[in-house]
């Protein structure tokens, strides 16, 4: 008997963009009705306008107010329970929003030996530069990021009035992207289980 864990794949999926607004939940739809379709994955998404964080760091060695930590403690357990991301990020300034660094940086363990998928939007570049600067900053968090994105350039045109992309082949990209996100996931699961990451 094989002691690979084949129960579904915890997948938190974050919303990058808190603006007032903001298209990020069309984009975070229509992902969710593709994960909605596989066996193989479970998901969680945290949208930082419903479970924000706080925005003031303590000093080193100090508590954080009672209320950060309430607010803190409503998003950790999540990322901690995940076996893999996905970023749902905007571009903003050539980068990513600071409320998703924000999120990111409250957070450390939790993103150790597990892997990081990127849809992305934007104007003409599609929220690429914004999954480049996630890359590098991900790499020092001990996370794998996968190399396929979905990407939505000019997004504002890609979409019909329910929120589905006009493309089919959206969805062909969506399913390529979580294929290669649950082949990570799987494999650094049963990774960490076998030998805990000490990063
Ligand atoms: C502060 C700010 C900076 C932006 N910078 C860029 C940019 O560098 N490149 C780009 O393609 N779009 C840029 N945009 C346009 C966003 O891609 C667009 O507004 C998108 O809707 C933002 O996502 P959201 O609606 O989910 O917040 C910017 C938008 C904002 C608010």
């Amino acid at each position: 008997m094989s002691d690979l864990n084949d129960s579904p794949l915890r997948v938190a999926a974050l919303v990058g963009s808190t603006r007032g607004g903001r298209f990020g939940p069309v984009v975070a739809d229509w992902l969710l009705s593709q994960i909605a379709q596989r066996k193989d994955m479970e998901v969680d998404l945290v949208d930082l306008v419903e479970t924000p964080l706080p925005t003031v760091m303590p000093a080193f060695g100090e508590q954080l107010p009672d209320e950060d930590m309430a607010l803190l403690g409503a998003v950790a357990p999540r990322m901690e329970s995940a076996d893999a991301f996905i970023i749902i990020t905007p571009e903003y300034n050539h980068s990513y929003p600071a409320a998703l660094k924000n999120a990111i940086d409250w957070h450390n363990p939790q993103w150790h030996a597990k892997p990081v998928a990127f849809v992305s939007y934007g104007g003409i570049s599609g929220g690429l530069r914004a999954v480049e600067h996630l890359r590098l900053v991900l790499a020092e968090l001990n996370a794998m990021t996968i190399r396929n994105t979905v990407s939505f350039h000019n997004y504002g045109d890609k979409f019909d009035s329910d929120g589905k992309p006009l493309d089919p082949d959206c969805d062909v990209a969506a399913k390529a992207l979580l294929d290669q996100l649950a082949w990570w996931g799987e494999a650094l699961r049963d990774a960490r289980t076998a030998r805990p990451y000490t990063g």
